[in-house]
């Protein structure tokens, strides 16, 4: 593995290799795992707010100990107008591994073709986030025990976020039967279901009824704000598109409810003290997760 840009470069052999080391990082949190990039130095670029992503990343190489070098756009010569590219560049010949965040589409593939180090999408726009289905992959499979044949709704927001892009194909690749909640306005574009389906005969069910008494896992985003052109229109759609206790009371006992975080309006606090909810259980996998990718890619595996 060179660079991680989008979940598709990888294959499921690959998925598990990553897995499967993520459970070793885990183990191996804090002692053990200082020292296995000693010596690397890893850039994190973050032209996009975060919280989860870029710490969990930082957390991540601090951990396997190697040195982070953090780049502010707004006090660099981005703001001054120089080009992603030449950005790249430079950077490139400053560190071993390269993170990135970026609002254009594609940023990550375009960065990845100029850096000749890794380079790990920490999420371009609304089209991709591979890490984040990675640690959802992980969390699933930590807290059900398998991913094939468990029902997945995953709802909210399904047009614009990039955690479900990146999620679906996931869940088609290791045979999840998948349900998309949405509004009809913000469905996942067709072309996306469609190449699941024909790639890994997957099932998609597609509904805009909040219906949660057969799911085994519920997947929720916020509406993602950011990208729509008429804020009202996002707004009203936060208020209405929402899970609540009194929702869930005919949900399965054994629902595990996942969000990538943040959560907006989507998901009262109450729920939080709900045993389903696992969110800040999912978030904190974010740490051996990154870690086994930083390490596979870093050491050129
Ligand atoms: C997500 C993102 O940035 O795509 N957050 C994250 O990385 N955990 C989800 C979101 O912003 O809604």
């Amino acid at each position: 593995m060179k660079d991680l840009v989008s979940i598709r470069d990888l294959g499921k052999a690959d998925v598990e290799l990553i897995l499967e080391e993520a459970a070793k990082m885990e183990k191996m949190l804090s002692k053990k795992a200082d020292g296995l990039l000693a010596g690397k130095i890893v850039s994190t670029m973050f032209f996009e707010p975060s919280t989860r992503t870029n710490m969990s990343f930082q957390a991540a190489a601090k951990r396997l100990g190697a040195k982070l070098m953090t780049f502010y756009p707004s006090i660099s010569s981005t703001a001054k107008g120089e080009s992603l590219g030449d950005t790249i560049r430079m950077i490139d010949g400053y560190v071993d591994v390269i993170v990135l965040r970026h609002p254009y589409e594609g940023a990550a593939r375009f960065a990845a073709d100029v850096a000749e180090h890794p380079v790990i999408n920490a999420g371009d726009g609304a089209n991709q986030h591979p890490t984040q289905t990675l640690l959802d992959l992980y969390t699933i499979k930590k807290i059900k025990k398998k991913i094939r044949g468990l029902k997945v709704s995953l709802m909210g927001d399904l047009k614009h976020a990039r955690t479900m892009r990146s999620l679906l194909f996931g869940l088609g690749m290791f045979g999840a039967e998948i349900t998309l909640i949405s509004p009809i306005q913000l469905r996942m574009d067709e072309d996306i279901i469609e190449e699941t389906q024909e790639k890994f005969g997957a099932t998609i069910h597609q509904t805009s009824e909040i219906d949660l008494r057969e799911a085994d896992v519920l997947y929720v985003c916020r509406i993602q704000k950011e990208r729509f052109s008429d804020q009202y229109e996002a707004e009203k759609m936060q208020k209405e598109f929402r899970v609540d206790l009194a929702m869930l009371k005919d949900a399965n006992p054994d629902l595990a409810i996942l969000h990538p975080l943040p959560k907006v309006d989507e998901i009262p606090p109450e729920v939080d003290s709900d045993p389903r909810a696992k969110y800040f259980e999912q978030a904190k996998n974010g740490v051996p997760v990154r870690m086994a990718v930083l390490y596979l890619a870093a050491k050129g595996r």
